[in-house]
């Protein structure tokens, strides 16, 4: 591939990198041409070639931007790597915003999702990046190394700190900014600190995003994060917000397989239940391992019931003292599984774990909180609660726990969701996976 790219300074607080453009294709000598136009106010301009294409790229006439307009502007035509395939229609570009974009699970995230292997190869992507001010240089670097990265799907780059701005019209919302907890810091002061950011991007979500916006809520602590953001955007469908629970349930699988001597695609059907954090609770009652009940596979009950559980439980935190700081790579592989999980339709027989809102869910766990729960989708973005789920003594005494502590935590934000005075009365000092 050949780029051009054009810089220029910019002033709008949510700056467009181009991509987003208007393009006309052309067969020269059986080979396409693309012609990229900046969009209005673009910062970064960027004239993008295929290998094989050897004209500078021309200007674009108005009746082409015309036929944008019409058509989804660029995405009337395929792009088309392999140069091989006939015009034919683009799909409807999908808009993707990210807060914490300038951090390091944004820096996995965002090539993930430019590539293609998220949402699929034949479409495109608009990024939409919120960063704070403090941020803004940093993302302005992750934009300019987006571009440098010629993501033929990736038709837009925007980055701002304002979430009215950089949410518009956002079909995703991947929620991952959030403060972490500071030494000697309360959980209710993190819960409150981080709250107001979520009152904040809740409001904004409202305002401005796609009716249809899917939410992911990932920066801790995300269950009772997302439940404040769906409380301040009353006009999205609560059934919307996710809270990620998918890493846990990577790790629980990946505990398992390791325990039973085989590869982790042999563990299906596990469930993480609950909060994420330290009273999560991995389902090993329900899950399967070479299609068979766990407890028929691995027999040693002690095991499962404590080492396994406290190893998923406290994950994160062994690796942040290996690492030094939180999981970044795996935590967004989880989040391109989280995403994949929607848009794919689950496997026959198997399900995902998400952390969800529990009004109307069939497990007797208490209304109005967001809990992970073992769903299942056809592929359309929407998920259903699996039905068919078993409960011994010590699963359901465990789910107990967690949902007390996110009642618990419920009311610590009542005055962050619209429902009265906060009574911050913490079952213990339970953590998150990274404070361990
Ligand atoms: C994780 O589970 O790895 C993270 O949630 C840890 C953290 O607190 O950042």
């Amino acid at each position: 591939m050949a780029a051009v790219a054009e810089l220029t300074q910019y002033t709008n607080t949510a700056h467009r990198f181009s991509s987003e453009v208007s393009y006309a294709s052309t067969r020269i000598s059986g080979l396409r041409r693309l012609h990229l136009r900046p969009i209005k106010n673009s910062g970064i301009r960027c004239s993008v070639t295929s290998n094989e294409v050897q004209a500078a790229p021309e200007a674009v006439k108005a009746e082409e931007v015309k036929k944008k307009a019409e058509c989804y502007g660029v995405f009337c035509l395929t792009y088309d790597l392999k140069a091989e395939e006939e015009t034919k229609s683009w799909k409807k570009l999908v808009n993707i915003a990210v807060s914490g974009a300038a951090g390091m699970i944004s820096n996995h995230l965002l090539f993930k999702l430019a590539s293609g292997e998220v949402l699929g190869y034949d479409q495109p992507i608009a990024l939409k990046l919120l960063g704070s001010g403090r941020s803004l240089q940093a993302l302005e670097g992750v934009a300019m190394e987006l571009e440098d990265s010629l993501f033929p799907l990736l038709r837009e780059v925007s980055i701002g700190i304002d979430p009215y701005e950089v949410f518009q019209d956002a079909d995703w919302a991947l929620l991952i900014g959030a403060k972490p907890r500071g030494p000697g810091m309360e959980r209710a002061a993190l819960l409150d600190i981080n709250g107001q950011i979520f009152v904040e991007q809740g409001k904004a979500l409202n305002a401005v995003a796609s009716r249809d916006v899917k939410v992911l809520v990932v920066g801790n602590p995300c269950n009772t994060n997302a439940l404040i953001c769906l409380k301040n955007a009353p006009n999205i469908p609560a059934k919307n917000f996710h809270a990620l629970t998918r890493l846990d349930e990577n790790r629980a699988k990946c505990q398992l397989a390791l325990k039973a001597g085989v590869f982790y695609d042999k563990v299906s059907n596990v469930t993480i239940w609950g909060n994420h954090s330290t009273t999560q609770v991995p389902d090993f009652l329900n899950a399967r391992i070479n299609g068979l009940p766990v407890k028929e596979v691995i027999k040693d009950t002690k095991w499962l019931e404590e080492e396994f559980t406290n190893k998923v439980q406290t994950r994160g935190g062994v690796l942040i003292k290996k690492w030094g700081r939180s999981s970044a790579a795996s935590t967004a592989v989880s989040i391109v599984d989280a995403m994949r999980s929607l848009v794919t339709p689950t496997p026959e027989g198997d399900w995902f774990s998400t952390g969800v809102y529990t009004t109307g869910n069939p497990y007797c766990i208490a209304d109005d909180i967001v809990f992970s729960m073992p769903c299942r989708s056809n592929g359309d973005g929407d998920y259903e609660l699996v039905k068919d789920v078993e409960f011994d003594d010590y699963l359901w005494n465990r789910i107990k726990t967690t949902e007390a502590e996110l009642l618990a935590e419920k009311k610590c934000v009542a005055h962050l969701t619209g429902e009265g005075i906060a009574v911050c009365d913490l079952p213990g000092d339970t953590m998150l996976p990274g404070e361990m």
